[in-house]
């Protein structure tokens, strides 16, 4: 199977900060911004300077050693240091509640921080290695995801996605769009259909900027069309991301993601999710067991800082909505394609 090389780096650890694309300027400006303190990467995750559930989760585990770093410098006991950053750790959870992927990489940092032998200067250096071995990981385990899912893509595809689940909502390479990657690989006229994803944007700002980047064919629709060019043929799959799986299957991911669902169902498009199995939660039973973030109002009145309804009219603006299991094709894992049963399917991989 050929090999894609994407250009995109999204976050990266060097040395005493993180570096990320500031993705808040996407598409217009392709800049880096240095994350040097841990209430920065804090924030840097609620604004979605650095945003998509692999991505933040590498930056929460990022923000960890930032706060270790700063605590060094406070000449405070091993037990005052090792209380006062799990306390920062766990705040550092709270800024994004749906993505699992932060909860998970920054518990990772807590065990170890509980469980290391070390003096303070040798935790310190543990937590960053161990991010930069998360880093490493997300990049193969995308690779991964994109050729297992590169086997269920058909000979000169067009492929709908919503919202990005690329290189910039990962490490680099990407989930949903990992598998776009691998397919293009092999056979190049397989195509993109990429839907605006209101109220971000994150499909019209992002996934068509690192898929044109990458030189791969996209078509940006608004997202009410996707029905419209299933109905006409026109669409051979769907692949997205997710944010948080629960133990049967059920996906939360970007608003928008069920109405796609429904639509690929009446329409029989197969409709696909592609996660790390970081993404799966075991802990909970069904997706209504997520919490849905809700997000700023601004975000709906307002397109590119101009009010876009009446003043003073209600607002609701939740950032996720869940999809059941039973609209789900597949769940394209490191670790194969997962099918229903998917309260089987998902139990007999975590066995393994
Ligand atoms: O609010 P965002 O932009 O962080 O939401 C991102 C998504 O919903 C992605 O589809 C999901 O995180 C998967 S990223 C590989």
């Amino acid at each position: 199977m050929a090999e894609f090389k994407s250009k995109i780096r999204t976050i990266e650890w060097k040395d005493t900060y993180s570096r990320m694309v500031d993705q808040t300027l996407l598409p217009k400006k392709y800049e880096y911004v240095n994350i040097t303190g841990g209430q920065q990467m804090y924030d840097a995750i609620k604004t979605m300077i650095v945003r998509g559930a692999p991505a933040i989760g590498v930056a929460g585990a990022h923000g960890v050693v930032l706060y270790a770093q700063e605590l060094e410098k406070e000449k405070l006991t091993r037990e005052e240091f090792v209380k006062k950053l799990l306390d920062r750790a766990d705040y550092l959870i709270t800024c994004r509640p749906t993505a699992v992927n932060l909860r998970w990489a920054v518990e990772q940092q807590k065990e170890l921080i509980k469980n290391s032998k070390s003096d303070i200067n040798g935790i310190v250096e543990e937590l960053k290695q161990n991010g930069i071995r998360l880093e490493k990981e997300d990049i193969e385990i995308n690779k991964k995801i994109g050729d297992y899912g590169a086997t269920v893509v058909p000979k000169g595809a067009t492929i709908l996605t919503h919202c990005n689940a690329g290189a910039l909502a990962t490490v680099g390479y990407g989930t949903a769009l990992g598998v776009v990657r691998s397919a293009f690989a092999n056979d190049p006229t397989i195509q993109v259909f990429a839907d605006e994803t209101r109220p971000r944007q994150q499909g019209a700002r992002i996934t068509t900027l690192e898929l044109t980047m990458d030189g791969i064919p996209t078509t940006l629709i608004s997202d009410g069309m996707c029905s419209y060019f299933m109905k006409k043929g026109m669409i051979d799959m769907v692949v997205v991301g997710a944010d948080r799986i629960a133990a049967n299957g059920d996906t939360a991911n970007k608003i928008g993601t069920y109405t796609v669902a429904i639509a690929a169902k009446y329409h029989n498009v197969p409709f696909y999710i592609a996660a790390p199995l970081s993404t799966i939660d075991t802990s909970i039973k069904t997706g209504d067991e997520i919490v849905i973030e809700e997000r700023s109002h601004d975000e709906v009145t307002h397109i590119n800082g101009d009010w876009i309804c009446a003043e003073g009219v209600k607002i609701i603006n939740p950032g996720f909505d869940v999809t059941p299991n039973e609209l789900i094709t597949g769940i394209i894992t490191e670790k194969g394609i997962l099918r229903p049963d998917y309260k089987k399917s998902i139990a007999e991989v975590f066995k393994k």
